[in-house]
C-alpha cells in the first residue's frame, strides 16, 4: 500500500460571495446591479410563475434592471440549449446572467456565459482548464440541494456526437455570487431530494478520499487538486449536514431545519469537490447513466457504499472520519468507524429509496463489462482515485453493485 503524502497543498476557488440562509434570495436584485443593469435569466420553467420568482423580477423592475427570460431549461442539458439560450438575449447584450433552478438551469447558464463571450464551438472546451477567458458573470441561485453546481468549476453537458456527458471544467465558471436559500427547495419532490442530496454526500465523500496530490506551484493548477486538507473541512461538514438531515427532507418534505441543513451540506460539498474533485462512484455513473438514463444522483448514491469498500484498503483513516463525521458520538478503532461509515450510508440509501441494485436499475449481466471498460476511459476522474484503478477493482465494484446486498 503506498504511504499517503501529507494533506498539505490545497486550493480554494470559490464565488466572490456566497449569501447562505432562509430569504436570501432578497439578495438576488442588489448582486444584479454591481454588474451591471441589463439581466439574462435562466429559469428552470418549474419555477417561471411561483410568487418567489415573481418577486425577484419584481425587484429587478424596482431597481429599474432590465431582463430576458429563458425558461426552456431539459434536464441532462442537451448541447444545443446552450445555443437557443444564448440566442434569446441576443441584442440585449447582458451585463449578467441569472441562473435559478437545479443544475441543468445552472449548467446552462455557465455554458451561455461563456457562449456569449466567443463564437468558438464549445467542443473546443471540453475537459480542464481549457476555457483560458473571463465569461459573463453569473449570479446562482439553486432550488435543489444537491449538485453543488452554484460554487463549482465545471458544467456537464450531452453532445449528441459524444456517447457520454462531458464536462468544461475551469475556474472562470465559477458563478461569482452564489445565493443559497433553502426555502427554495421546500417544493422539491421526495425522489429529487433522494437522488440530488445523496449526489451531494457522494461529491463529499469522494472528495475527502481522493488521491494526495502535491502540486506544482509553479504551474497552471489541475482543476481537480486531490483530497487535501482545505477541502477536507468543507467535505466533513457537509457529511455531517447530510448524513443527519437527507431521510429527514426525504421523509418530510417540509421540515424545515432539514432543508435547512441539506442545502448546506450540498452547497458545502460543491466546494470541496470543485477544488478536489470526485473519482470512481462518477467515473461508473457516466456510462451507467447513459445506457439506463437513470439520474445522475440514483447511480452515484447506489454506488457509493461500495466506492467505499473499495477504498478501505487505502483510506481507513479518511473513512473513520466520514463516520464520526456522520455520527459524532461514534467510538472504537478507526477500522470500526470506517465500517459502520460504509454501513451508514448504505442505510441512507435505503432509506432514501434508491434501487438496491444495478440490476434493479435496469442493467443486463451483459453490460457490466461494457460499464468497467467505459469507466476506465474517463481518466480525470479514474486517475483521482486514491489507488491506481484497474479493470479488476473497477470490476469489482460495479459486480458488487450489480448483485446489490451489503457492501
Ligand atoms: N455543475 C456541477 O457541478 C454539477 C454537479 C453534479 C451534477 N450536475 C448536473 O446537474 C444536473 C442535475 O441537476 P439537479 O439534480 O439539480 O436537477 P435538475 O436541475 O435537472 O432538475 C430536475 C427536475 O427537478 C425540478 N426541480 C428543481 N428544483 C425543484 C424544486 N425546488 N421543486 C420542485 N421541482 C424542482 C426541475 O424542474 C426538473 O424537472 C445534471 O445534468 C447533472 O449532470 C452538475
Ligand atoms: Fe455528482
Amino acid at each position: 500500500m503506498p504511504a499517503p503524502v501529507s494533506m498539505g497543498h490545497g486550493v480554494l476557488r470559490a464565488p466572490d460571495a456566497l449569501h447562505f440562509g432562509e430569504g436570501a434570495r432578497v439578495s438576488i436584485a442588489p448582486a444584479v446591479e454591481k454588474f451591471g443593469r441589463r439581466l439574462g435569466v435562466i429559469v428552470d420553467a418549474f419555477f417561471l410563475d411561483s410568487p418567489e420568482f415573481l418577486e425577484v423580477l419584481k425587484s429587478l423592475d424596482d431597481r429599474g434592471i432590465e431582463y430576458r427570460t429563458f425558461s426552456d431549461v431539459v434536464p441532462e442539458l442537451p448541447l444545443d440549449s446552450v445555443e437557443i439560450a444564448a440566442a434569446r438575449f441576443s441584442g440585449l447584450e447582458p451585463d449578467a446572467l441569472l441562473a435559478y433552478g437545479g443544475g441543468s438551469a445552472i449548467d446552462l447558464a455557465k455554458l451561455v456565459a461563456l457562449r456569449l463571450v466567443t463564437s468558438e464551438p464549445l467542443a473546443e472546451f471540453y475537459g480542464e482548464n481549457r476555457v483560458g477567458r473571463t465569461v459573463l458573470p453569473l449570479i446562482a441561485v439553486p432550488t435543489t440541494a444537491g449538485t453543488g453546481s452554484e460554487v463549482t468549476s465545471v458544467a456537464v453537458v450531452s453532445d449528441p456526437s459524444h456517447a457520454l456527458k462531458v464536462g468544461i471544467s475551469d475556474p472562470v465558471l465559477i458563478p461569482r455570487v452564489a445565493i443559497v436559500d433553502p426555502e427554495l427547495t421546500l417544493g422539491a419532490p421526495p425522489s429529487i431530494t433522494a437522488y440530488s442530496g445523496i449526489d451531494a454526500l457522494a461529491h463529499a465523500i469522494e472528495s475527502h478520499t481522493a488521491r494526495d496530490m502535491r502540486l506544482d506551484w509553479s504551474k497552471t493548477l489541475p482543476v481537480a487538486t486531490g483530497a487535501n486538507r482545505l477541502n477536507s473541512g468543507f467535505a466533513l461538514g457537509a457529511i455531517g449536514a447530510l448524513g443527519a438531515s437527507l431521510v429527514d427532507a426525504y421523509r418530510d418534505g417540509g421540515d424545515r431545519a432539514a432543508r435547512r441543513n441539506n442545502a448546506y451540506g450540498a452547497t458545502l460539498a460543491g466546494i470541496a469537490f470543485s477544488n478536489a474533485g470526485v473519482h470512481l462512484g462518477h467515473a461508473v455513473q457516466y456510462p451507467l447513466g447513459a445506457l439506463t438514463k437513470t439520474p445522475h444522483g440514483m447511480g452515484t448514491g447506489l454506488l457509493l457504499p461500495y466506492v467505499m469498500r473499495a477504498c478501505m484498503p487505502w483510506r481507513v483513516e479518511r473513512l473513520a472520519e466520514v463516520g464520526t463525521a456522520l455520527v459524532p458520538a461514534m467510538t472504537g478503532t478507526a477500522e470500526e468507524r470506517a465500517e459502520a461509515a460504509i454501513s451508514r450510508v448504505a442505510g441512507i440509501t435505503r432509506a432514501i429509496g434508491l434501487p438496491r441494485s444495478l440490476r434493479e436499475m435496469g442493467v443486463a449481466k451483459s453490460q457490466l463489462d461494457e460499464i468497467v471498460e467505459k469507466s476506465l476511459g474517463i481518466a480525470r476522474l479514474i486517475g483521482n482515485a486514491p489507488f491506481e484503478a484497474n479493470t479488476e477493482i473497477v470490476g469489482e465494484i460495479v459486480r458488487n453493485a450489480y448483485v446489490g446486498g451489503a457492501p
